[in-house]
């Protein structure tokens, strides 16, 4: 039988995932998880597929769930799904700078023995960042380089005018914890940059809003016993969501699909 997976959200990832789903025929959606005051209008756009406005509603047992939704749909949703015995792919890393919500994942995780898994997300190199911990990671930073548009809404506008923007300015440099808190949108891939390496308070993080540019430019350094690495990647954002890459949904297709699949890469 196709597996059947939760989804969590209803915007530019989980109309990428959906797209798949049904494109692939890999898994079906079993079930959609909104809020409960957009569950009316979303199940009119999804029908057939049953629209949840919480997580009572959920009647069989998906083979995964994927968070594609916000910081508080993990703190609403994860520790209940995974102390369900539910493996949870989660997209909004930067919920987990949240120390007591990181610790209460990790712990409904080993209660109900299913997985959390974070997808690399927008990035290239996760693998590789984590994998050199092992031998002693020194230093990690992240830099993250979006067209000003893609910052609106953050408080980068407090520090800079974004519609005036003639040069590239830098309007954030700090850790990824406070990144993550005051970024919630923007700041996924410092999270996930952090879990994997040296951790929310050692990886340095700088934000770029570059009139110059239409793609969001991540980049990478990082440097240990395994010796030094720096890596960019030019995202072409989400059509749907232009502070989204469009790697971060394919990444989190790809976590679940490494749940399903006979062969993991
Ligand atoms: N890991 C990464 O590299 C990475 C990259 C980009 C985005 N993200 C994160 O992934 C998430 C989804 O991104 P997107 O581009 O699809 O965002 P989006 O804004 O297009 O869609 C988010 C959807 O989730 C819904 N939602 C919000 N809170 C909810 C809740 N508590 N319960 C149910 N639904 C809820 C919203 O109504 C909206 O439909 C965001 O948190 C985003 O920050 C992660």
């Amino acid at each position: 039988m196709t597996p059947q997976i939760l989804l969590i959200g209803h915007g530019a990832i989980a109309a990428e995932v959906r797209h798949h789903a049904a494109q692939s025929g890999l898994y079906g959606i079993g079930a959609v998880l909104v809020r409960p005051e957009r569950q009316a209008m979303v199940q009119r756009e999804l029908d057939p597929v049953p629209v949840l406005g919480s997580l009572q509603q959920l009647g069989f047992q998906p083979a995964l769930a994927a968070e594609c939704a916000s910081h508080s749909a993990v703190r609403a949703h994860g520790p209940a799904l995974l102390r369900k015995g539910i493996d949870l792919v989660v997209a909004s890393i930067g919920a987990l700078a949240d120390d007591a919500l990181y610790r209460d994942l990790k712990a409904a995780a080993r209660e109900g023995r299913a997985q959390l898994i974070l997808p690399a997300g927008a990035v290239p190199g996760i693998d590789a960042l984590n994998a050199a911990m092992i031998g002693g990671l020194e230093q990690a930073s992240y830099t993250s380089r979006k067209p000003p548009s893609a910052w609106r809404g953050t408080p980068a506008e407090q520090v800079v005018r974004l519609d005036d923007l003639r040069k590239p300015t830098v309007h954030y440099t700090g850790s990824a914890r406070a990144a993550a808190r005051d970024y919630p949108k923007n700041a996924n891939v410092a999270a996930t940059v952090a879990l994997a390496g040296l951790g929310f308070d050692r990886t340095e993080v700088r934000m770029i809003a570059d009139p110059t540019v239409t793609e969001n430019i991540h980049e990478i350094s990082a440097s240990g016993a395994f010796g030094t690495m720096h890596l960019t990647v030019r995202g072409k954002p989400l059509a749907s969501n232009p502070k989204t890459s469009s790697l971060a949904a394919y990444s989190v297709i790809r976590a679940i699909l490494n749940r399903i699949a006979p062969l993991v890469i």
